[in-house]
């Protein structure tokens, strides 16, 4: 199934707490409960979080008792509010609701259920483009690695944080669909273990051999030569190229640089921002400490030890070599090569 899906009014969620011990499906059937869902992370990664805002806008307006467009115009700006409060740095969230706010200011429609009916089906769209968005991604992507190459991957950028088919991992996907070897080092990605708990259980479901590094390790394989190139997502990215991604990018970004070793940031256009010129203006989403002193509810710290736990950090673009997109890979300057695949052209 996807990550994301609409049934009779429900959306159901593969429930990414519980991997990769159980695979279970959670439905939600009003939009403060998916809200909750995405804060808590049941759903995450960029674009799985806008899919379901997104479904979480139509599940507004069919929750909404407005019996009038402009009633319920102003129960879905409520819901807007609700949902873009789940998680402040992915743009992908704050676009896909934009989108369905727009769908429902527009003229063409004379009654509420109209609406309703439409909020649906643009919900749909979405979640189907981003599927065909992530392959194109992948076609293009794929060209960056060579047979026998070894990427080095951080947090999970999957099937399981997109639709389907994902990100920076469905170019390994693409890659390896075409028949190259190719070999994965998987970040674990402390605090929450994206890498451990989603990538190497969507990475063993591919049939991709991959092995498991703690994230202190991956400078030990940049500097003996054991790493090709280094793939990424992201969360927001600035219209100067600068990226936010899960913490420990710009760690992974300044160690590639320094040994000489490609790194792309993979991403669909979703999360481009140009309203913002750079990423000192990105929001950071600070995560509770106890992510930081447990782990799978147990302490792992003295009593009472704090800590700061910031979910993202944001790598200047003078660290990237390429920013993948749908439209083919961006190359310096990432200022105009963005502004042009905005605007519809190819990389
Ligand atoms: O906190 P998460 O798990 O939502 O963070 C996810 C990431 O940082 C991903 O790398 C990013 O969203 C891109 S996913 C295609």
């Amino acid at each position: 199934m996807r990550t994301v899906e609409w049934e009779k009014g429900t959306v159901r969620l593969i429930d990414q707490t519980k991997l990769p011990w159980e695979l279970t499906v959670v439905g939600y059937r009003d939009h403060e409960r998916l809200a909750e869902a995405i804060s808590k992370m049941v759903v995450r990664g960029a674009p799985a979080i806008g899919a379901t805002a997104a479904y979480g806008m139509a599940l507004a307006g069919l929750t909404s008792e407005a019996e009038t467009m402009d009633a319920l115009r102003s129960d879905l700006a409520d819901a807007a509010e609700r949902l873009t409060l789940a998680r402040p740095t992915a743009v992908n969230l704050v676009w896909g609701v934009e989108r369905q706010l727009q769908l429902a200011r527009d003229e063409q429609w004379t009654t509420a259920d109209e609406i309703r009916a439409a909020l649906i089906r643009e919900a749909h769209a979405i979640a189907d483009e981003d599927v065909a968005t992530n392959k194109r991604i992948g076609a293009h992507g794929a060209k960056l690695i060579s047979d026998g190459n070894t990427v080095l991957h951080h947090c999970n950028t999957g099937a399981l944080a997109t639709v389907d088919y994902g990100t920076a991992l469905g170019v390994i996907r693409a890659a390896h669909e075409q028949g190259k070897q190719v070999h994965v080092l998987v970040d674990e990605t402390r605090p929450r273990l994206q890498g451990a708990l989603l990538t190497a259980w969507e990475l063993e479901r591919l049939g991709i051999p991959f092995e498991l590094i703690v994230d202190s390790a991956a400078g030990h394989f940049m500097s003996t030569g054991q790493v090709d190139l280094v793939l990424v997502g992201a969360d927001r990215i600035a219209g100067n190229g600068d990226v936010a991604n899960k913490i420990g990018t710009y760690s992974l970004a300044v160690m590639a640089k320094e040994n000489g070793v490609p790194f792309y940031s993979v991403a669909p256009r979703s999360t481009v921002d140009l309203s913002l010129p750079s990423g000192d203006q990105i929001p950071v989403e600070e995560r509770p400490g106890e992510e930081v002193t447990s782990l799978f509810g147990k302490s792992i710290a003295p009593e009472g030890a704090t800590a700061r736990n910031p979910a993202f950090d944001v790598t200047p673009h003078r660290y990237l070599t390429g920013i993948v997109t749908e439209k083919g890979v961006v190359y310096l300057p990432f200022d105009l090569g963005l502004r042009r695949v905005m605007e519809g052209e190819e990389a």
